[in-house]
């Protein structure tokens, strides 16, 4: 498992360009060093060679001088075939051959590097001669300091200096790059701390760029709006649902302080059936807020096979309606779902249609492909076209339905539309000839879409 860091994003990033860019610098200054000394290394073994060649011509035409004066004070020594030093340069004089390096038999000279403990104070490069002289083989030794692997003191210093910089560039780039990239998130945590149930109106700023940053203050604002949208619903809620729920009980609260004021001359039973009246409304609202609630809350329903067809005969047979009902019922019909909130569903869309109806209602349940549909129309006024969404929505009752009956919540087709949802389906408000015609489409249970065998 990792450990979540705690540090700042800015300080994080720059901390990572910085790593890297030091990583770069030793790399760049391990190759530039390598390089640096290979070169240095043959410009010296150079040099070397070329003071041993002087000494050889002076070998060779015999005016060799017991000190020698070489420059670039390179030591020599000169020996001679007995390996006596019978030459040298100053610092060497009257000490031992510093090296007994011989080149092989075809090659007269060799190169090697000595380091102590050979008898040296540091590591030489050393260039060895075998110069060819009538009384046998003489040799000639010119070592050089060798170079370190560092070269020299004053190159680390500057590669390290470089690094030191650019390191220093790297954070101070990789800090306000971070710092201005970073800057629109926290303008939008900023105006999103400051956003309140009661200013849900604010939006966070878009930055100019697009980049994933744009995107995130777009979605946020897309939240914000739905939020928006959620939280006006619920407020006209609230106060629908508490305007509505007041009518009854200020209609029955005056019911009875009139009757209170008079009472021997009160008929008590009619004044009774007018509260209980107001009471039934009562119960009804409160019967559906709680329908509402438990589904807003997801409740679980019961999932059976349910013939539509059936539920519509049962439901029919049930109750005697104002107007003649016609039916047109597939049998088969049938989805998965919860039967009480489907016949709940279907008596509402009956309901209302025997409420509006001038003569008659037609209750068809069909087969669509897949689909269950079960659709129920009437003869009467009709919803208009662009009220066609708003009878969905909570306590909505059109004005001619409200002069018509008193009793109705203004609940049941939410609820209704909701139900279907919940078994994913649709109920929607279709075009029609004359009066209203709601339509529920559900999926067909998969027993009903099997072909017979
Ligand atoms: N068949 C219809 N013809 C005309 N208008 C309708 C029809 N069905 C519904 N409406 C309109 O839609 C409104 C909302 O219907 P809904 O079923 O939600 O409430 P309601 O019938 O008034 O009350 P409730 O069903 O809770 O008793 C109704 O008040 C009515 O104005
Ligand atoms: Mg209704």
């Amino acid at each position: 498992m990792f450990k979540r860091s705690t540090w700042p994003l800015r300080a994080r990033m720059t901390l990572l360009a910085c790593s890297v860019m030091a990583l770069a610098c030793l790399l760049v200054s391990v190759l530039v060093v390598i390089g640096v000394r290979g070169r240095a290394t043959d410009y010296a073994r150079d040099r070397t060679g070329k003071e041993a060649l002087k000494v050889l011509h002076l070998v060779k035409t015999d005016r060799l001088p017991p000190v020698l004066d070489v420059e670039n004070d390179i030591a020599v020594q000169v020996l001679d075939p007995r390996g006596h030093v019978v030459a040298a340069t100053p610092d060497l004089l009257g000490k031992a051959p510093m090296a007994h390096v011989v080149p092989g038999p075809d090659n007269p000279l060799t190169t090697r590097r000595l380091c102590p403990p050979e008898g040296l104070d540091g590591c030489m490069d050393i260039v060895a001669f075998r110069v060819y002289q009538p009384d046998g083989h003489w040799m000639i030794y010119a070592a050089d300091d060798a170079v370190p692997w560092y070269v020299s003191g004053s190159m680390v210093t500057f590669l390290l200096a470089m690094t030191l910089l650019l390191v220093l560039l790297t954070a101070l780039g990789a800090s306000r790059t971070v710092s201005r990239t970073l800057a629109p998130v926290g303008a939008i945590r900023a105006e999103l701390a400051e956003i309140t149930a009661s200013d849900t109106g604010r939006r966070v700023p878009v930055p100019e760029n697009r980049d994933e940053i744009r995107l995130l203050a777009e979605t946020v604002n897309a939240t914000l709006q739905r939020l928006d949208a959620a939280l006006a619903q619920m407020r006209r809620f609230t106060s629908d649902a508490s305007h509505d729920l007041r009518s009854p009980i200020t209609a029955a609260r005056t019911q009875v302080e009139e009757a209170m004021l008079y009472p021997d001359e009160t008929d008590w039973p009619a004044t009774a059936r007018k509260v209980l009246a107001s009471l039934d409304r009562l119960q009804a609202i409160v019967t559906d807020l709680l329908e509402l609630a438990a589904m807003d809350a997801g409740a679980k329903k019961s999932d059976e096979c349910v013939d539509l067809a059936a539920l519509v005969s049962a439901e029919l047979r049930r109750q005697t309606r104002r107007v003649p009902v016609h039916t047109e019922l597939t049998g088969g019909t049938t989805v998965n779902g919860d039967p009480l909130r489907l016949s709940r569903l279907v008596v509402n869309l009956i309901d209302n249609a025997e409420r509006h109806a001038a003569t008659a209602v037609t209750v068809i349940v069909r087969k669509d492909g897949p689909t269950a549909v079960l659709e129920v129309r009437d003869d009467g006024a009709g919803i208009p076209p662009h009220h066609r969404e708003t009878v969905f929505q909570r306590f909505t009752r059109l004005d001619a339905a409200r002069s018509r009956d008193a009793g109705g919540t203004g609940l049941g087709l939410p609820i209704a539309r909701q139900t279907a949802e919940a078994h994913g389906g649709t109920l929607t408000v279709e075009d029609s000839p004359r009066g209203a015609r709601l339509v529920l489409r559900l999926p067909l249970s998969p027993k009903a879409t099997r072909p017979p065998r």
